[in-house]
């Protein structure tokens, strides 16, 4: 693919790491962040990007910091904004990205959670508007969700999806703008069994991480659970549902025992207990497992 002026809105956790990304696989990335303390810790953190996967110190050249709108989105092919998750503030940066950007310049939204409908819902050019849901970190975990509402043409999907794929990653079709999107509707539906069982003394929050890791997340990542179905029998996967459905939790909301764990303060890692507790330097040592794992799986599959 030929080298693209690419626009990123955010120098942040997220926006540092798609800059990271993109220009990695060739294109000019220019990062617009109002915040002067922000842009200022963003060489370092992309340089500590590329010292992980052992990157050509020369495409960090291909990225750099801009304080103006105006002069990070001059003649850009794509946008990918990743500013606060903030409806107002994402519909003001898309309000100000149509008048300086071309109507068939791509603007992507990095959000979680908020339908890029909604963001681009006062746009005169709304077919150029797509969700694009990286995981964090960007540069690290393949998958994005390519999320097409209403108004997306086919070919922007396609473009962003083409785009994606060229700078190695995994992009995914998501046909309808619905909450969550695929991932997080998979990972909230564990969550939801998984906080239910905890609560109900069924286990602790150690076996539940033990069950998924030793278990069935011991061979997802080769083993989807649609090919695991498929793998077993379609026929023992409806005997299992017809015992089970019936059972699993149900809640239309979060549960009082997690509503109470965060009303007390134990949200997790960095209070020092959440579902588990943590002592002194495990949640340092289990962000450092993480890392480490990542990069590994990056650089075999980029080598
Ligand atoms: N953190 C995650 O795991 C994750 C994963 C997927 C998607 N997201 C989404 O990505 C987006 C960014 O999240 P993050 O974790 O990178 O947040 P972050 O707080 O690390 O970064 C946000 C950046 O936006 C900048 N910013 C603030 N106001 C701005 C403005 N008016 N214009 C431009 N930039 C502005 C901030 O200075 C900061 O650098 C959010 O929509 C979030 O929901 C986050």
């Amino acid at each position: 693919m030929k080298s693209l002026n690419i626009g990123i809105i955010g120098a942040g956790l997220m926006g540092h790491g798609i800059a990271y990304l993109l220009a990695a696989a060739g294109h000019i990335v220019r990062v617009y962040d109002p915040s002067a303390e922000w842009r200022a810790s963003m060489p370092e953190r992309l340089k500590s990007a590329r010292d992980l996967l052992d990157g050509d110190p020369v495409l960090l050249d291909r990225i750099s910091a801009h304080d103006q709108m105006a002069s990070a989105m001059k003649d850009v092919a794509f946008v990918f904004e990743a500013a606060p998750e903030k409806l107002p503030l994402k519909q003001q940066l898309f309000a100000e990205l149509e008048a300086l950007t071309a109507p068939d310049t791509i603007l992507a939204s990095n959000s979680s959670a908020i339908p890029s409908t909604r963001i681009g819902e006062k746009l005169k050019h709304r077919d150029r508007v797509v969700g694009t849901h990286f995981w964090n970190p960007p540069h690290l975990v393949p998958l994005v969700e390519v999320i097409q509402n209403e108004k997306t043409s086919d070919e922007t999907i396609r473009k962003s999806m083409d785009l994606l794929r060229d700078a190695g990653r995994k992009p995914v079709h998501v046909k309808k703008d619905i909450p969550g999107f695929v991932g997080n509707r998979l990972q909230h539906a564990i969550k939801r069994e998984a906080i239910a069982m905890i609560a109900a003394g069924v286990c602790d929050a150690e076996t539940i991480d033990e069950v998924v890791k030793s278990g069935f997340g011991a061979r997802m990542a080769v083993l989807g659970p649609m090919e695991q179905s498929d793998l077993v029998g379609l026929d023992l996967t409806l005997d299992i549902q017809n015992v089970l459905l019936a059972d699993l939790d149900r809640s239309t909301e979060p549960t009082a025992f997690l509503k109470d764990k965060v009303a007390r303060g134990k949200v997790g890692m960095r209070a020092g207990e959440g579902l588990r507790k943590w002592g002194p330097g495990e949640a340092d040592a289990v962000r450092e497992r993480l890392r480490r794992f990542l990069a590994e799986q990056a650089k075999t599959k980029t080598s």
